[in-house]
């Protein structure tokens, strides 16, 4: 028993005595005491009951603790004094009290036991660092020796005790990184003692309490990362310990006291970035002269900058980016600038993103050499950049981007070795980078985007091999891109595009082993796609559109599985798209502009590989679905410039009208005039939405709406391509719009819709076939010739008289649109290309045009589709002659009967001499033998008429563009036949 006792006694004290060195004093200490204990008896209880009241505590605050993986309180049970366990110390007499418990780091999970509020000889209670939930217990503001009190680095949450102030002896109080909410108490402002005050990264709100500008011993002040609003007051205290003031990221605002300088004049730390601060910057600012470190960023600041900053000896940062802040062209306002030369200690300084006018004055050498970070983007800075910066040699990041300079680089920039981010871009800089590039071997974010620098890229870029982003995109760099690039394993980002950079991409950028964007985009580069590029593991953004690259379509690709957008668009590649990896999910590949590629996954809209008649299929598998079954066009001036002008200030309500007299609708007219857009009014549907037939009750008009469907793919680009496409342009045989509407549904979902006016006779494909359900209407010769010329006409006009050559993409007769008098107008211009140059459209929007795989309707579109890029005016004369072969024979070109060794156009070409009056549409016959009756004389001129019309057909459809008539060539002639038939029809 008594061997038991003193080895408790001896570990207890071997506990407290740490140190092995201590160990045998412990033993020359415990010896005879343990003599002594064993003649005195009961050892145990006498010390448990000393302080009963304690201990209690202590076992209460053990017990809300519910996880504690470093066994911190291993030793906290009743067969040790509670004085000696882990993290307590006690007073050094009778009664033993506890005086501190230090807890901090150790992981411990649970709340704080109100139970602490009895140990009221406690001065330090540390309970930082832990994963403490729960509120602050009021009671702990009965502990009135504390003197500090950290609680920072927990979970802990609630308000802040209101009783807080009665903690009259506190120095220090640490909440720092806590979820606690609420007011900061005013009563914090009764404790005089306080030195350090840190709340910050909590979430408090409402103002800072006055009382708190007057504690005047306040040295470290952290409100920082709250939601704290209001002003500090004017009038705040002279408080001369203040050595750091931290207010950033709240929601403060008003002017800073303008004897901000003078009221804590000894200031290291001024932290106020990210408030609503406005007015000047008080000059007062330099008499705090001890200052090192100033931010004032991302405020309302305005007005000049202050040169009294020169004053500040110690000033070591100065950050007073994202504001208002002013200097003039002519150089009032850049003094500043001239007086900072007197801060020798001064290493970082940003001014970005202000409203600082001029050149960038030479005396820009006069900063001191130690000038490590230079910011200056984002104003309005213009001119070259004087090659004294050159003198920085320790810069590690110079920002200027964002400006308007000039000139070259060539003077300064290789030397500056010790750059590590270097960013010009958004410039108007010149000339080519020079050799002296390779220098700089510490460079890790590189960009020269967005100017004019031309020439090579040099080889030199091999030495820059601590580089993780570069970007050279939008500027005029030729040549080939350097081998030597595969040196630059850390980059994550490479953007080369929109350069005339030629040749094939190198097999050395397959090394970028942590690469996650390639960006080479508009150039000129061909080949194919590396196979090293099966290296990327890490590749998420690829991007290599609009090029010339060519071959099969990499299956490689499908194994980078980080991959999440490919784009390869605009190119010559050939052969079977893969199904799997990144190509399974259509809506993060582009391979539009890629006549050449066939199947893949549904969803791509690209035809499925046919090998054994590649031509045919090319014509035959192309994606019916992607173009609409109906649709319309549309006259619309402005609508494009008023949807894209609002695009930023986004209104809930957007509604636009053409002309004066049709009102304007809102999506509640338009739900109303369709039954709430219910399927029987529903009269068509396309791959880019709906269209509807509606009654606008307040207009009296009966109209056809076209909905689009924004969560299909393209929509929205389509309906603005039909904005922009027709915004210019009126001819009687297009289809008119009456307004437009895009605003957003009851749901709050955007909704875009156009209005156009109704065609009663509807579309020119229902009158030539059995719709489902639809009786075959009867049309003569003469009204389909009249549509004939309508929509030669409409489309001469768009290929030759309205500015830009329009391609419409997609002739068909259901786009043909009927009115009330069987007159002919051309509809649906959503997959309408403007004929571009493809770079220029790649570069805004890239349109919902010109790609293949939406280009026109199987049948209807031209063979050469099937191998070239863009939309051409020869395209919509093919489909033209097939609408018109269509209309002759009453067969549509997708008729069973037309397969791999006949066409429509073969079928004509075979029966055209002699057996024409028999292959003609039934309907046709029929007239034209009931003309014959009653006039035999007439036979020639039916014949003849009928003819002509076969001949400017075929002469539309011919295998090669350049052999097609055009379209001013076909509705010449079109007028000339129904000139004679009519008049010789008249005569008889
Ligand atoms: C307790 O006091 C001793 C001696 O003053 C000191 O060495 C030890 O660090 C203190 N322990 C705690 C947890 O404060
Ligand atoms: C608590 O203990 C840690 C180390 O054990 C020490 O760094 C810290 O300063 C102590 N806390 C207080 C308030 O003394």
């Amino acid at each position: 028993m008594a061997a038991g006792w003193a080895e408790v006694t001896v570990n207890c004290l071997m506990h407290y005595f740490k140190q092995p060195a201590k160990l045998k004093l412990a033993v020359i200490i415990v010896v005879p005491f343990l003599l002594l204990c064993y003649g005195v008896g009961d050892v145990h209880s006498s010390i448990v009951h000393e302080n009963r009241e304690d201990l209690r505590s202590l076992l209460d605050f053990k017990q809300g603790i519910t996880s504690d993986p470093y066994r911190a309180l291993g030793n906290w049970n009743t067969s040790t004094h509670f004085c000696h366990w882990n993290g307590v110390n006690c007073t050094l007499n009778r009664p033993w009290r506890v005086m501190v418990l230090n807890l901090t780091m150790q992981n411990l999970v649970g709340q704080i036991s109100p139970s602490l509020g009895n140990l009221t000889f406690l001065n330090t209670l540390d309970l930082s660092q832990n994963l403490l939930q729960g509120i602050i217990p009021d009671s702990l503001t009965n502990c009135s020796n504390l003197n500090r009190l950290f609680l920072s680095y927990n979970n802990l949450t609630g308000a802040i005790p209101t009783s807080i102030g009665f903690l009259s002896k506190l120095i220090v109080m640490n909440f720092h990184r806590n979820n606690l909410v609420g007011v900061i108490p005013p009563a914090i402002g009764n404790i005089s003692t306080l030195k350090t005050l840190d709340l910050g990264e909590n979430q408090l709100n409402g103002p800072i309490p006055d009382k708190l500008w007057h504690l005047r011993n306040m040295i470290y002040f952290y409100l920082d990362g709250n939601s704290l609003s209001g002003e500090i007051p004017q009038a705040v205290s002279n408080i001369s310990s203040l050595l750091d003031l931290s207010l950033s990221i709240n929601m403060l605002e008003g002017t800073l006291p303008s004897n901000i300088g003078n009221a804590f004049p000894n200031l290291q730390n001024l932290f106020l970035g990210g408030n609503t601060f406005q007015g000047h910057i008080p000059s007062s600012i330099g008499n705090a002269s001890g200052l090192g470190r100033i931010d004032l960023s991302s405020n309302g600041f305005s007005g000049q900058i202050p040169s009294s900053f020169g004053r500040i000896g110690a000033l070591y940062c100065l950050n007073l980016e994202s504001n208002k802040l002013e200097a003039a062209r002519d150089g009032e306002g850049w003094e500043f600038f001239h007086a900072l030369a007197n801060c020798t200690s001064l290493q970082v300084i940003s001014v970005s993103n202000n409203q600082l006018l001029g050149v960038i004055a030479n005396s820009i050498g006069n900063l001191p050499t130690n000038l490590t970070y230079l910011g200056m983007s984002g104003n309005k800075l213009s001119g070259v950049v004087p090659p004294s910066i050159g003198k920085f040699q320790d810069l590690y990041a110079l920002l200027l981007d964002g400006n308007s300079l000039t000139g070259t680089i060539e003077e300064w920039v290789g030397k500056l070795t010790k750059l590590e981010a270097l960013d010009l871009h958004g410039n108007n800089f010149v000339g080519t980078i020079p050799a002296s590039i390779s220098k700089l071997t510490q460079l890790s974010v590189f960009s020269l985007a967005d100017n004019n620098f031309n020439g090579f890229i040099p080889p030199g870029f091999g030495n820059l091999q601590c580089i993780s982003t570069l970007n050279l995109s939008y500027n005029n760099f030729q040549g080939t891109i350097p081998v030597e690039f595969g040196k630059l394993i850390p980059l994550t980002t490479l953007d080369l595009s929109s350069n005339e950079l030629s040749g094939e991409i190198p097999d050395t950028l397959g090394q970028f082993a942590q690469i996650k964007t390639i960006r080479m985009d508009q150039n000129f580069l061909t080949g194919n796609i590396p196979t090293t590029f099966s290296g990327l593991k890490s590749l998420s953004i690829l991007n290599l559109s609009h090029n010339y690259l060519s071959g099969p379509m990499p299956g490689f690709l499908c194994d980078l599985d980080l991959l999440t957008k490919l784009d390869l668009s605009y190119n010559n590649f050939k052969g079977e798209i893969p199904r799997t990896g990144i190509f399974h999910n259509a809506t993060v590949v582009s391979l539009d502009g890629n006549p050449g590629l066939c199947g893949g996954t549904m969803d791509l809209h690209v035809p499925a590989c046919h090998f054994a008649h590649r031509r045919v299929e090319n014509i035959n598998y192309l994606v019916k679905i992607l173009t609409p079954i109906f649709g319309f066009m549309s006259f619309m001036m402005l609508i494009y410039i008023i949807i894209h002008g609002k695009k930023t200030a986004r209104r809930p309500y957007l509604m636009l009208s053409f002309g004066k007299k049709f009102p304007k609708v809102s999506y509640k007219d338009l739900a109303q005039a369709t039954g709430n857009f219910s399927t029987s009014n529903l009269i068509g549907r396309g791959s880019y939405g709906s269209v509807y037939e509606g009654k606008l009750t307040q207009a009296k008009v009966q109209v056809a709406i076209k909905v689009f469907d924004l969560e299909m793919r393209c929509a929205n680009k389509s309906f603005i391509s039909e904005c922009e496409v027709l915004r210019s342009i009126r001819h009687r045989n297009l289809l008119p719009i009456l307004t437009a509407c895009s605003t957003v549904d009851n749901s709050g979902n955007d909704f875009k819709a156009l209005i156009y006016v109704f065609m009663q006779n509807g579309n020119l494909d229902t009158w030539l076939h059995h719709g489902p359900g639809v009786a075959r209407k009867r049309l003569g010769l003469v009204p389909r010739m009249n549509i004939a010329v309508s929509i030669a006409d409409a489309l001469a006009y768009l290929h030759y008289d309205c500015g830009r050559p329009i391609v419409h993409c997609d002739l068909k007769p259901t786009n043909i649109l009927l009115d009330g008098d069987m007159d002919a107008h051309l509809g649906d211009f959503g997959i309408a290309s403007l004929v571009l140059d493809s770079r220029s459209t790649a570069v805004g929007y890239s349109g919902a045009n010109s790609s293949v795989a939406a280009m026109g309707t199987l049948g209807y579109i031209a063979p050469e589709y099937g191998q070239t890029v863009r939309a051409s005016t020869c395209g919509d004369v093919y489909s033209f002659g097939i609408v018109l072969l269509e209309m002759l024979t009453g067969k549509r070109p997708t008729d069973s009967m037309f397969g791999d060794d006949l066409s429509i156009v073969t079928f004509v070409e075979r029966n055209f001499q002699d057996q024409m009056l028999v292959k003609i549409d039934p309907h046709l016959q029929e007239e034209c033998k009931g003309s014959i009756q009653a006039m035999p004389e007439a036979e020639n001129e039916i014949c003849r008429c009928l003819l002509s019309l076969v001949q400017v057909a075929l002469s539309c459809t011919r295998l090669f563009p350049r052999e097609r008539m055009n379209m001013r060539e076909v509705s010449i002639n079109l007028h000339a036949i129904r000139r004679s038939y009519v008049a010789a029809i008249k005569q008889e």
